[in-house]
């Protein structure tokens, strides 16, 4: 038997055959609400569960108690607000227990929402609460001042689906991954978030995990990440490089996660942990600074805060790793755990060195990073504009 989604039940908020042709035609006349790419993302992963339990955009109710609580108004932990920004002067004319039609910028109705709640929030105490931090600078913070002040919440349905570009076929809903891991006869599965291409770090980390769990899931988030992030194309060329040429095939599952990027560091690790669970991991690897950004989280404050739960309560099991590098002494991967040799014996790069190396045609040294995956990010890099 495969593990529960969060809270019990796979949500499924996509409207199919008649009923989505219905739907269509009543969005028509429906007030419009425009919706970014990220907002469009939100919805698609509400639709199809990855968020489960949530089934829309969240009400004040349980918007306060996440943003106070870490959970949600029914108890359940959830780290995240998952809300609805819309422009005050068009929220003043929706009204609760009425129907919105949710609009993308390419026209499409990709969404109706029941209107349940309608509130106006402090945004520097959300960052404050949820990013640690109400420094502009920072890329989640800077996202949640773009949007208006005021949030609707309720349930949504589903009547378009984002298209993506690239890629196709390495989307799977949760449905589809946890058919496909049981079929493959995994009982345990390790979940691997990534926004970053796949270093030796990330491979040693993974593998560790491989030697205790029946299969990894490989799930590159590939939604809005801040523009000196390397781009989504170039990291999925790089992870089937990196596949073919070093993990067993019958042992790796990869598929994309098309969420935005929050980074929001120890919260945000509760928030993938819960996700990739809805998604069928039993396990799922937190290593250094996850979903951490500059300086403004400790390195194992993500972890820190995932002991505080009750394993009951997250559902899935986290395995935590320390901060891992290749040592020349020990001939290997190793991390302070094992590693009894100084700083001097280990390879260490910062990621603005190894952007400037890979943007100079340079493979950093392959105790570094695999050199099939380096020569697929030099040519990723000439052909991205030099970000700062
Ligand atoms: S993240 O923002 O998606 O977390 P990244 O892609 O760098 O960033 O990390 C993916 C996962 O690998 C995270 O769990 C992170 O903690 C872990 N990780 C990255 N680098 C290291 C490292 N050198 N040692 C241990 N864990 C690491």
């Amino acid at each position: 038997m495969s593990i529960k989604p969060h809270g019990g039940t796979l949500v499924s908020r996509i409207a199919e055959a008649s009923e989505r042709e219905r739907l269509l035609a009543e969005a028509g006349k429906l007030p419009v609400i425009p919706v970014s790419t990220w907002t469009i993302s939100d919805l698609d992963l509400i639709g199809v569960g990855a968020f489960s339990p949530l089934t829309g955009f969240m009400t004040q109710e349980d918007y306060e108690s996440v943003v106070e609580n870490m959970r949600l108004a029914s108890g359940l932990v959830w780290s995240i607000p998952i809300t609805l920004a819309v422009e005050p002067e068009l929220a003043a004319k929706l009204g609760k227990g009425s129907r919105a039609a949710l609009k993308g910028e390419d026209g499409v109705i990709y969404g109706i929402i029941d209107i349940e709640s309608i509130y106006t929030v402090d945004q520097k105490r959300e960052a404050v609460k949820v990013f640690k931090t109400d420094d502009p600078a920072h890329p989640g913070v800077a996202k949640l001042f773009e949007r208006p002040n005021v949030y609707v919440g309720g349930p949504v349905t589903v009547l378009n689906r984002p298209q993506p570009e690239k890629f196709r076929e390495f989307y799977f809903d949760p449905a589809e991954t946890r058919r496909i891991f049981a079929e493959k006869g995994w009982k345990t599965v390790v979940g691997f978030q990534t926004r970053n291409p796949v270093h030796r770090a990330h491979e040693y980390i993974q593998k560790c995990a491989m030697e205790i769990v029946d299969g990894l899931f490989l799930n590159p988030l590939v939604g809005e990440t801040k523009s000196d992030d390397v781009p989504a194309e170039v990291r999925m060329k790089s992870y089937l490089a990196l596949l073919e040429h070093y993990y067993p095939k019958d042992r790796v599952f990869l598929g994309v996660f098309p969420a935005a990027m929050r980074y929001a560091g120890p919260r945000e690790a509760v928030f993938h942990a819960i996700v990739r669970k809805n998604y069928g991991c039993t396990h799922f690897i937190v290593g250094r600074d996850h979903a951490g950004v500059g300086d403004y989280y400790g390195t194992y404050e993500a972890q820190d805060l995932l002991k505080t739960f009750k394993p009951e309560d997250l559902g899935i099991t986290p395995l935590y790793f320390e901060h891992s590098f290749f040592c020349k002494k020990c001939g290997s991967m190793a991390s302070p755990k094992t590693c009894p040799h100084g700083k001097e014996d280990h390879v260490a790069l910062s990621g603005t060195k190894v952007r400037e190396m890979l943007r100079s045609g340079i493979c950093p040294p392959p105790e570094f990073s695999r050199p099939e995956v380096a020569r697929i990010l030099i040519e990723g890099m000439a052909v991205q504009p030099a970000q700062s």
